[in-house]
């Protein structure tokens, strides 16, 4: 009897205690530390993109806008032709309309020096990098210049992997506006750790250094890169086709189907890259080109051209000379447009502009002319709407339409129009 009196006293005790303990632990006085470990993580535990510490850089508001020496040149890249491209862009008048990038691409690399500073290829650029980007400056141009993430780049020159924060000092010093950073030769390497470094250098070195991601989109970086690079690659590479996959390459209208999705991911400093421009290659039609242009300008992609510019036809220029459609790329926005409607071969593309306008595009894929209608309803518009059309191509305003603009579009051309209030 006593006994169990007893038992019954510890059990109220212990009862008592548990509810001081519970009061305590409300009130915060007992083991905080342990909640706050659970509710703040240590941020050097997270990946990079998830550190609340990381901002963006804040370049490259509205879609970078240059010349690549990829696309044309290959690995054939010398000081000249960086030099001659210069003169061109600023002759040509692609500089006022907003190409000021100009961009080396792979090999121009020489071997590291005895510190494990990169050094130029001797033979081709002799006057040194510093030279070549003085020489872009002194014409109003912004330079840049191409890495890797590996041990070494897709020409089999000297990766940054292992030397990345030297590498970016070194850039800094040339006076690099840009680096295109690839992803041959990475083994193992996780991607968004690897661009993070590089991002973290860079920004190290002091000087804005646009990041241009070329990792193909093999790990989705549009996941994860919008406050560690300015841009990144969504595909393999362009080749100058208009569609298909020709080896590890890619033809026009392929790209744009794999980039078109991704238009949520795409903001001002954070772009989406479907690859760098093949106007006036040779590989396509001019209709081709202006199909390639508009759907790039109607994604809001960067605009880096690939050709060579000192020798282009007057057709090559007045398609990437067009500010009616550069105009759609670099809007304010910054919203990448995509398709809103498909039938068979006939598409209509729109994207939202700052001003509340819209720029549509009809794209005819197939082999004969097509005619194709835009209806507000794709819009969002109400049919009673009127609208203020102006045709970007023939650079003609056309007037107020209602409810809907049909157009007669030819094979594998496109009619880009913006409609305003
Ligand atoms: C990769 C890139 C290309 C180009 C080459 C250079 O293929 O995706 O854009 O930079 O490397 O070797």
């Amino acid at each position: 009897m006593e006994d169990t009196i007893g038992m019954e006293q510890s059990t109220s005790f212990r009862r008592l205690l548990t509810a001081l303990l519970f009061v305590l632990l409300c009130l915060g006085a007992v083991a905080p530390a342990t909640a706050q470990e659970i509710l703040d993580p240590d941020p050097n535990m997270l990946a990079p993109s998830q550190d609340p510490r990381r901002t963006a850089n804040g370049l490259a508001q509205t879609p970078p806008m240059g010349w690549n020496s990829w696309n044309k040149f290959a690995c054939n890249v010398n000081e000249k032709v960086i030099r001659d491209t210069a003169d061109a862009i600023v002759s040509s008048g692609m500089k006022d309309a907003g190409y000021h990038y100009v961009v080396i691409d792979d090999c121009w690399h020489g071997p590291r020096d005895a510190n494990g500073f990169i050094t130029q290829d001797q033979t081709r650029f002799p006057s040194g990098i510093k030279a070549l980007a003085d020489y872009v400056h002194a014409r109003g141009l912004k330079f840049g210049i191409y890495s890797d993430a590996g041990t070494k780049t897709c020409g089999g020159r000297p990766g940054s992997q292992g030397h990345e924060y030297q590498d970016a000092l070194q850039y800094a010093r040339w006076g690099v506006d840009y680096l295109k950073y690839d992803w041959c030769s990475t083994g193992s390497r996780n991607a968004e750790e690897a661009y993070a470094v590089m991002s973290d250098a860079l920004r190290a070195s002091g000087r804005p250094i646009v990041f241009s991601l070329c990792e193909w989109g093999t790990s989705k970086p549009w996941l994860w890169a919008s406050r560690i690079g300015n841009l990144w690659r969504s595909t393999g590479d362009i080749t100058d086709k208009w569609v298909g996959k020709h080896g590890y390459s890619l033809g026009m209208s392929t790209i744009a189907d794999l980039n078109e999705p991704l238009w949520p991911y795409a903001g001002p400093g954070h772009w989406n890259d479907p690859d760098m421009l093949e106007v006036g290659n040779g590989g396509m039609t001019d209709a081709e080109y202006r199909s390639h242009f508009s759907l790039w300008a109607l994604m809001a992609a960067p605009l880096i051209a690939g050709n060579d510019i000192a020798t282009m036809s007057p057709a090559t220029r007045a398609i990437l000379l067009n500010r009616d459609v550069i105009g759609v790329d670099q809007d304010s926005a910054g919203v990448q447009g995509h398709r809103v409607w498909k039938d068979g071969d006939r598409e209509v593309w729109s994207k939202p502009l700052a001003d509340g306008s819209r720029a549509v595009l009809l794209w005819n894929r197939g082999s004969t002319a097509a005619t194709i209608s835009v209806d507000w309803a794709m819009l969002g518009y109400p049919a009673s709407l009127t609208m203020k059309a102006r045709d970007l191509w023939l650079h003609k305003d056309l007037g107020r339409i209602g409810g809907r603009f049909t157009a007669s579009v030819p094979s594998h051309d496109v009619v880009m129009i913006t409609l305003r209030s």
